[in-house]
């Protein structure tokens, strides 16, 4: 049986969708939570490595929290920064491949394309540019087997999120006002666990993006879940000035997923469609 290991896999939105996906293609997946293993103490993380025997890493570990790593920034980069570092230097001792994630928040918005993988970077906060020089932390070691792939909008089962908290405010409200002109790639995190998995297959290298197909703005996302649940909350459209937030945004961060397409020959499906599944079928959850 393979071994992977995924760090935050345990309770992270996206490493319990990848834990999931691992497990049913038959991989045996370790999981370290907090208590387990120091992240940050790089002999540890070898020794995990060796000890489980794992074919590949997958970091699902951030600073998440957009707004708060504004009045962070050092936590932010201890975790968006200095740990993909230390990581990358665990996985070159080790041989071992690395899946990384990053965002679309190292782009500024101000493009009206999708954005590829070797367009101009230029993140406007913390978080942006924390996970940002993750990144580059970890394409300077020149480790032969990583990938990072670039992501957005998550949504999906085992933790809230976006869509979960959409919902739960939908149930007991009349009106919700939400942001139109922030518009995105929401991504269906079963939907992008897969996408990694078959990407890693392919023996694939670089940076990548990541999403499901089409776009959307927060509003139209928390629309379409409301209609999708049969709730009777009227979503109200309103600008990001409307509802200010501590960190700056991109307007518009739409990835183009051309270059994942190319290497799997898979092209993702519409968030829409995702969406649905989603609100219909509830995938599982491991614990
Ligand atoms: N969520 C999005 O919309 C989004 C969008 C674009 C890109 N991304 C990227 O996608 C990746 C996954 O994001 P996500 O939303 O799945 O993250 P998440 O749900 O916030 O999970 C983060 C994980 O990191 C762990 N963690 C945090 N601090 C830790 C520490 N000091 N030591 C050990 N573990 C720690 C958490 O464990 P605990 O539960 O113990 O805290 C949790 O398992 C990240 O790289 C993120 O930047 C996310």
């Amino acid at each position: 049986m393979r071994s992977a290991v995924v760090l935050g896999g345990k309770t992270g939105l996206l490493g319990q969708a990848l834990s999931l996906a691992l497990t049913r293609q038959g991989w045996a997946v370790h999981a370290p939570g907090r208590d387990e293993l120091n992240l940050f103490e790089r002999p540890a993380v070898e020794d995990y490595l060796a000890r489980t025997k794992a074919e590949v890493l997958f970091n699902t570990v951030a600073y998440t929290k957009v707004d708060q790593a504004e009045d962070e920034p050092a936590e932010a980069s201890r975790l968006n920064r200095q740990l993909p570092l230390i990581l990358g230097k665990a996985v070159q001792a080790a041989g071992v491949p690395m899946v990384h994630y990053s965002t679309d928040f190292v782009f500024s918005g101000k493009k009206t394309s999708p954005y590829g993988p070797g367009d101009q970077t230029a993140p406007c906060s913390v978080y942006g540019q924390t996970k940002l020089q993750g990144e580059r932390e970890l394409m300077s070691l020149g480790l032969p087997n990583l990938l990072i792939i670039r992501t957005s909008w998550l949504f999906g089962p085992c933790k809230t999120n976006f869509v979960t908290r959409i919902l739960e405010l939908a149930a007991s409200r009349p009106e919700l006002s939400v942001v139109h002109d922030q518009i995105g790639s929401p991504s269906y995190t079963p939907d992008l666990a897969a996408g990694s998995l078959a990407l890693l297959a392919t023996g694939a290298t670089g940076i990548f993006h990541l999403a499901n197909a089409g776009q959307a703005s927060w509003c139209e996302l928390a629309t379409e879940a409301v209609r999708g649940a049969d709730l009777a909350c009227r979503i109200k459209p309103i600008p990001s000035s409307e509802y200010p937030q501590k960190a700056c945004r991109p307007a518009y961060s739409v990835l183009d997923l051309g270059a994942f397409t190319a290497a799997t020959g898979i092209a993702p499906r519409p968030w829409l469609q995702a969406l649905r599944e989603f609100l219909f079928s509830r995938e599982d959850c491991l614990s």
